[in-house]
């Protein structure tokens, strides 16, 4: 493992803010913190911030709770303002390709090429064809900008800025190791995206954000059941059953949104298999807050016909009985993978 202190990982999501520190000792990686923070509905709209000040309050209040003192800070954006994607290049040098990447990458972004940040990495060349793969990495600078912002304001000193992709993609290798000689999905269904990553022996071969999530479900649930919002919510997590009728309409309409779900995934899934010479994709590993909910894996994994299963994101992180409750890491598992990657980032990668 390299060395350099591990940083405080910070994941503004749409619907909650989650924090995750963790520390190298002789038995491996520790966990240190784990903490999540919820968000007024629509302080984030499509990985934008519309109320930052919300955001900077839930920040405060969750780093204020757990007595975080670190400020050293890795956070991550997701959303249709990144675009990720694998590209074939002539082959060069990476002297070379740091040079040309700004006019090759042009062609790829749906943006000005002057409103983005860019980064690359080459995936692999091949001398004898004089061509060369490398993944391409575009996410706009205003979006970007307004993340440094308020993890600024919340007293945080950001250093790195992944994306939700990449993140899910080492938290997956410290927990499960490489996946070598196969394709698998890394599949993120928060509240707003779901984030599709799929990864072939070891490396990001394709993504795709759909915007879709654990929001849909709550919207249809209220919207059948004339109820609240936060009553849908409340339902959907399974709590509150009182009137035994209420379960069986509300487990209906979580079967009819996670088919709609379980399409849009699949739509995806096959417009990748249709560019690819890939022999197929073995497993899904599925995270995110919208995981826990048990007929969707079910259903996503009847319509793939892939086995899905769902990560725990502390499978190999040493966690202290007598700090976390198990019961309360086994239910925020899902949704702590994006931070769990994020604090895997070192001092010494900055
Ligand atoms: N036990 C549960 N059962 C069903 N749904 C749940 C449960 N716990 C959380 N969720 C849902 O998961 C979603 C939050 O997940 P997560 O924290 O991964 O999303 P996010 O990161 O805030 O959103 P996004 O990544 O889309 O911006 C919410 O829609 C919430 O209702
Ligand atoms: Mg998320």
């Amino acid at each position: 493992m390299a060395k350099g202190k591990n940083i405080l990982g910070l994941d503004i999501g749409s619907s909650a803010v989650k924090i995750c520190l963790m520390k190298q000792g002789r038995k491996g990686l520790s966990l240190v913190t784990f903490d999540h923070h919820p968000l007024p509905p629509e302080a984030i709209v499509d990985g934008a911030l519309m109320d930052s000040g919300s955001v900077v309050d839930a920040i405060s209040q969750v780093l204020k709770r757990n007595k975080v003192r670190i400020k050293e800070t890795a956070l991550s954006v997701s959303g249709h303002s990144v675009i990720i994607k694998k590209i074939p290049l002539p082959l060069m040098t990476d002297d070379e390709l740091e040079q040309s990447i700004q006019w090759e990458a042009e062609q790829y972004i749906p943006f000005d090429i002057n409103d983005v940040y860019i980064d690359v990495e080459v995936l692999s060349r091949d001398q004898s064809q004089g061509q060369m793969d490398v993944l391409l990495v575009a996410a706009r600078r205003s979006v970007i900008d307004d993340y440094l912002v308020v993890a600024r304001q919340a007293g945080l000193e950001p250093r790195v800025v992944d994306v939700d992709a990449f993140c899910l993609q080492n938290m997956f290798e410290v927990n499960y190791g490489i996946a070598e000689e196969q394709t698998i999905v890394l599949l993120d269904i928060g509240a707003g995206t779901i984030n599709i990553n799929v990864v072939s022996d070891g490396i990001t071969t394709f993504t795709r954000d759909i915007s879709m999530g654990g929001n849909q479900f709550t919207e249809e649930i209220q919207k059948q059941l004339n109820i609240t919002y936060e009553e849908a919510e409340t339902y959907k997590r399974g709590g509150d059953a009182t009137d035994a009728v209420i379960p069986h309409e509300v487990e209906k309409v979580i079967q009819q949104v996670s088919e709609s779900v379980a399409g849009e995934i699949q739509r995806s899934l096959d417009f990748y298999a249709a560019t690819t010479a890939d022999s197929g994709i073995s497993r899904i590993y599925l995270s995110g807050g919208t995981g826990s909910i048990p007929s969707l894996g079910r259903i996503i994994s009847r319509t793939s016909g892939v086995p899905v299963e769902l990560i725990n994101p502390f499978r190999n992180i040493v966690v202290d009985d007598g700090r976390f409750n198990p019961d309360f890491l086994e239910s925020v598992g899902p949704l702590a993978a994006v931070s769990v990657g994020l604090a895997l980032r070192r001092t010494n990668e900055l």
